[in-house]
C-alpha cells in the first residue's frame, strides 16, 4: 500500500518538470483524491498463525470451477471463474495458488499480467479495479497437483492427492490452493459451482447438491460431467473433490435434508452401518440449534487407510473402516460449528473443534445417560490436568488440532453450562449460531453473546478457560 503511494509520488515528481503535469500532480495530492488512487492488494490477511494466507482488497462471492480430470494420469485441465468485489481501488491483487501451469488469465475479459512466487499469484489487471465494483477473474490451467505439507496436522499431505483407485482432496487449513486459485482464508467465504468431467466408470462426489450428470466424451471414450452446486457460503478449506467408484446410498430426513453417502464399492455392510445414526443425530442437533444449515449431508469413505475424519461441507470424509459413533457426531456437529459459522482467523479454531468435541461428548449423554457423560467429562478433566494442558488458543500452527483446542475447548463450554444451567447455556449456543450462520466469527463474537445472555461473570469464566495457561479448577471442587 505504502509502496504504491511512494512510487506514484516519485513518478509525479519526475514528470513534474512540465508545468502542466505538475499541476495535474498537485491536483492528485489532496487526501480525498489520494484515497481513490488504486493501491496494491495485501498479499496476506495478517492471520497471526498464517500471515500469508488469504489476500486483501477484495471479497470473493462465487467460484465457478470447471475441471476435466484424467484419473489414471492424476492430471487436470481447468477453466475457472472467480466473481469478486473490490473492497478498495486496486492496481494489483493476489490469489493463493500452488503448483500447476497457467495457460491464460483475464480480468474482466482483458488479458492480465501475472507473476508467481511460492503460493502467491500476483495479478495486475489491464485496467485498475474500482472500489465496491464487482470484477471477474478467469484462469485456465493444467497439470498434476502437488500435495502440500503443513506443520498444523500430523499428516504430511494436504490438498488434492491420489488414493487407491482414485483421487481426493482434504485441505484444512491451507491445502485447497494445490488444485484451484482462491482467497485461501476462512474469513472470505463464497458460493461454489463445480463441473467435473471424468472418464467412465469413475464418479465424482463434491460439496453441495448434484444438479446434473451428463454423458460426454474424453479422447473419444465415454465420460461423465458431474455438476455440483454449493449455494451457501463455504470456506475454501472445506471444499473437497472425491473421485472413485461408489455405491451411493440416499435417503431424505423428515426435515427434508437429502442424505447421500458415498461408499467405495468394496465397503462392507458393517462399515456402512456406522452411519445409520446420522438421521437421529441430525434431529438431536436440530432440536438444540435450529435447522441443519445446508440442503444435503452425507459421508464419503476413502480407499486410503487414513487416521482421521474431516468435516468437508455437506460431505464429511471418513477412512475405509468408517468411524466410531462419536466421530460420526463430531463431523456432523461441525456443519453448524466450523462450516456454517466459520472461524475468522485460525487462532479461533476452538470455535470449531471445542464445539464439535463438546457435541460428540453430549451425544454420549444422550445415548449412554448422564452418568456415563459425567464420567467421561471427569476423566477428560483429569487428563487435561495430568498433561498440564494450556490455553486452547494456539500459539503456533502445530497446536491447531491438539488436545487443548479440542478438549480444553470442550471443557470451556461445559464449565459455562455448569455455571448457567442447561436452558441458558443452550440459548447461548443457539443465539450465537443464529446470529452468525453463514458468516465468519472471532471468539469476541461468542463472548458478546455470553455477555448478553449470562453477564460479565460468565464472560470472565469463559475467558479464564480460554486464556489462562493454568487449567481452571474443576467446577464444584
Ligand atoms: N477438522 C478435523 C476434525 O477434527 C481434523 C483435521 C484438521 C484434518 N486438519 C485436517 C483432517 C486435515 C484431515 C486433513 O474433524
Ligand atoms: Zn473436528
Amino acid at each position: 500500500m505504502n509502496l504504491s503511494r511512494g512510487l506514484g509520488l516519485r513518478a509525479c515528481l519526475l514528470v513534474g518538470l512540465s508545468a502542466l503535469l505538475l499541476s495535474a500532480c498537485q491536483f492528485s495530492l489532496p487526501p480525498a483524491a489520494e484515497n481513490e488512487l488504486p493501491q496494491l492488494g495485501a498479499p496476506g490477511l495478517g492471520d497471526r498463525l498464517y500471515p500469508g494466507l488469504g489476500n486483501g482488497g477484495y471479497d470473493v462471492t462465487r467460484y465457478d470451477l470447471s475441471l476435466t480430470v484424467d484419473v489414471e494420469q492424476n492430471s487436470l485441465d481447468a477453466d475457472i471463474r472467480i466473481d469478486a468485489v473490490a473492497t478498495q481501488a486496486l492496481s494489483r491483487f493476489n490469489l493463493d495458488f500452488y503448483g500447476l501451469e497457467i495457460d491464460a488469465l483475464t480480468v474482466n475479459g482483458a488479458e492480465a499480467e501475472y507473476a508467481r512466487a511460492g503460493s502467491e499469484l500476483q495479478i495486475t489487471p489491464a485496467v485498475p479495479l474500482t472500489e465496491s465494483v464487482p470484477f471477474q477473474v478467469q484462469i485456465a490451467y493444467h497439470g498434476t497437483p502437488e500435495p502440500l505439507t503443513d506443520g498444523s496436522v500430523g499428516i504430511d499431505s494436504l490438498g488434492w492427492q491420489t488414493q487407491p483407485g482414485g483421487i481426493y482432496a482434504a485441505s484444512e487449513p491451507n491445502g485447497s490452493m494445490n488444485w484451484y486459485p482462491l482467497n485461501n482464508h476462512p474469513s472470505d467465504k463464497a458460493a461454489y459451482t463445480f463441473s467435473v468431467t471424468v472418464p467412465a466408470p469413475y464418479q465424482v462426489a463434491m460439496n453441495g447438491v448434484l444438479t446434473a450428470q451428463t454423458a460426454t466424451e474424453m479422447d473419444g471414450k465415454a465420460a461423465v460431467t458431474y455438476t455440483w452446486e454449493m449455494a451457501q457460503p463455504m470456506a475454501g478449506y472445506l471444499t473437497t473433490i472425491q473421485i472413485n467408484q461408489y455405491d451411493v446410498e440416499t435417503a431424505e430426513t423428515a426435515a427434508g435434508v437429502d442424505l447421500r453417502n458415498y461408499f467405495p464399492a468394496e465397503t462392507p455392510e458393517s462399515v456402512r452401518d456406522d452411519f445409520d445414526a446420522t438421521e437421529e443425530m441430525l434431529a438431536y442437533l436440530e432440536a438444540r440449534l435450529g435447522p441443519y444449515p445446508f440442503d444435503a449431508y452425507g459421508v464419503v469413505l476413502l480407499t486410503e487407510d487414513v487416521g482421521w475424519a474431516l468435516e468437508t461441507q455437506t460431505l464429511s470424509i471418513f477412512p475405509p473402516r468408517g468411524g466410531p459413533e462419536h466421530t460420526v457426531m463430531h463431523e456432523l456437529a461441525h456443519q453448524w460449528f466450523g462450516n456454517s459459522v466459520s472461524p475468522a482467523t485460525w487462532e479461533d479454531i476452538w470455535l470449531n473443534e471445542g464445539f464439535a468435541s463438546y457435541f460428540h461428548l453430549l451425544w454420549t449423554e444422550e445415548t449412554d445417560g448422564p452418568e456415563a457423560f459425567q464420567t467421561a467429562m471427569t476423566n477428560l478433566y483429569l487428563q487435561l490436568q495430568a498433561t498440564e494442558t494450556g490455553s486452547p488458543i494456539p500459539a503456533d500452527p502445530s497446536e491447531l488440532f491438539g488436545r487443548a483446542v479440542y478438549y480444553r475447548g470442550a471443557w470451556t463450554l461445559h464449565a459455562l453450562r455448569l455455571a448457567t444451567g442447561d436452558e441458558q447455556f443452550f440459548a447461548i449456543l443457539r443465539t450465537y449460531y443464529d446470529r452468525h450462520a453463514g458468516g465468519s466469527v472471532t471468539t469476541a463474537d461468542f463472548l458478546a453473546v455470553v455477555d448478553e445472555l449470562a453477564g460479565a461473570d460468565a464472560v470472565a469464566l469463559v475467558e479464564a478457560w480460554l486464556y489462562d495457561e493454568q487449567l481452571p479448577a474443576m467446577p464444584g471442587e
